[in-house]
């Protein structure tokens, strides 16, 4: 099976390498002369477990290339996936600028029957809105080549992509005709050969999947924040609730954890594109438009801790340590990410910031400069500090040796975004210790 790919972001980069594991000719298409030159040569543009070799073994085998350019390889493949990007707009709402850019490019160089796929999450209508742009280069050409549309959104969890590819909870495709449903079933066929878990409905479900899949776990988190921010003012421990209520099979107990808030590329995009979407229908997303609150508090929760812990002492010319700056752990991107909150909130109050990331920081870096120091190693980063806080749970911050920690620091207090400590050993190590939710 020949299949093409454009976009080679995240989703499009996994989804075509994972593709050409099962044995599938895939093709990976992308604008970016620089980027896919660096591909050919072997250069991940992202970081993400396992797909640097799972790349390298597939180019090596002759089943994963990349170009340029899309009109050469439409003539040999059955289906095209679009995984470009949707960047929000100024007002929320998904821009579909390059999703309908490949349509249309489909759409002036097709000779046969394809499956156009939409893998990018793109709101409720879009895929009608990519028949009609190929329906449109067709009729300027004069030739009527029947192609079907279908949206198969992808539910990757970054730093856990590749296994969340292999094998996934499920496959959901939205799809209009029996030839569509067919191509794709063959595809994912590899993935699913013992328990065959694609679910196919029509496309606006599917498309309305992913959004309500992220909102519902965008909720969840927001809610748990909530009730963490409670736990604190009434004297309970939202770990030993998260437990409580999470043994009850309805809820699960899967994100439920409290912290300083979600970031990424998904969960803040698509929360405020489904509110947008629902406006632009004539209905107001009262739960979401909390959601979406609730987190903006909550990425600057460290800060306030730490006014409370200095007890309205000046946090002017006080070091601060932050350990974390990726969005979450496994992954150096920082769309979203709390850090950028709590940095900008640390330099505006006059704080000098020494920050740690085992993998963030030259991202990190490109963002926002020198306006922070970038220290070689965790204990780097407390030296002389007045506060150490942790922002992602990445696993080597895990057991630190407090003792050393103790020694290096100006002022013994930590601050724990993400509950990952034991308070007891803080305080037998004299640290001040404060995490969310208890
Ligand atoms: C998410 C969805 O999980 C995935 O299915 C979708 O396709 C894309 O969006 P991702 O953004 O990679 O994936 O990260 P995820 O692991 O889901 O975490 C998102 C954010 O939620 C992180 O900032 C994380 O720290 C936060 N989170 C997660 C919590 O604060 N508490 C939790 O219990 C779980």
């Amino acid at each position: 099976m020949n299949i093409a790919i454009v976009g080679t972001g995240y989703v499009g980069l996994v989804s075509g390498t994972c593709f050409a594991d099962t044995g599938a000719n895939v093709t990976c298409v992308d604008v970016d002369a620089g980027k896919i030159e660096r591909l050919k040569n072997g250069e991940i543009p992202i970081y993400e477990p396992g797909l640097d070799e799972l790349v390298k073994k597939n180019v090596a085998a002759g089943r994963l290339k990349f170009t340029t350019d899309l009109t050469a390889v439409l003539d040999d493949v059955q289906i095209v996936f679009s995984a470009v990007g949707t960047p929000p707009d100024e007002d929320g709402s998904a821009d579909l600028k390059y999703v309908l850019q490949v349509a249309r490019t489909i759409g002036q160089n097709l000779n046969h029957y394809v499956v156009v796929v939409t893998k990018s999450t793109v709101p409720v209508g879009t895929a009608r809105k990519v028949r009609k742009a190929i329906e449109e280069e067709l009729a300027k050409r004069g030739v009527d080549v029947p192609f079907d549309v279908a949206s198969n959104p992808e539910f990757l969890k970054e730093g856990n992509a590749i296994k969340d590819f292999m094998s996934p909870d499920r496959v959901v495709v939205g799809v209009e005709s029996e030839q569509a449903k067919k191509v794709l079933t063959k595809l994912y066929k590899p993935f699913l050969i013992n328990n065959f878990r694609v679910i196919f409905m029509d496309i606006p479900s599917a498309e309305m999947t992913k959004y309500a899949a992220n909102s519902m776990l965008a909720t969840r988190i927001s809610f748990m924040n909530d009730i963490a921010n409670l736990c604190e003012r009434v004297g309970a421990d939202v770990n030993m609730v998260r437990a409580g209520i999470g043994a009850d099979t309805r809820i699960g107990r899967k994100f439920l954890y409290a912290g300083c808030g979600y970031g990424g590329s998904c969960f803040p995009k698509d929360v405020k594109a489904l509110i947008k979407t629902a406006d632009q229908n004539g209905y107001s997303m009262e739960v979401l438009k909390a959601v979406e609150r609730v987190n903006e508090r909550q990425k600057s929760i460290l800060f306030d801790k730490l006014k409370r812990a200095f007890d309205g002492e000046s946090l002017e010319g006080k070091t601060i340590a932050l350990w974390g700056l990726s969005f979450k752990p496994e992954t150096d991107d920082m769309r979203e990410s709390t850090a950028l909150v709590m940095i900008g909130l640390l330099l505006e109050a006059g704080c000098t910031v020494r920050a740690y990331d085992p993998v963030a920081m030259a991202e990190c870096k490109r963002r926002i400069g020198d306006s922070i120091s970038y220290c070689r190693d965790m204990y780097d980063a407390v030296l002389e500090a007045d506060a150490l806080l942790l922002l992602t749970e990445w696993k080597e911050f895990r057991l630190p040796t407090w003792g050393v920690i103790r020694k290096a620091m100006r002022r013994p207090l930590v601050i724990d975004g993400r509950n990952i400590f034991d308070s007891e050993e803080l305080e037998e190590n004299g640290f001040e210790y404060h995490c969310i939710g208890k």
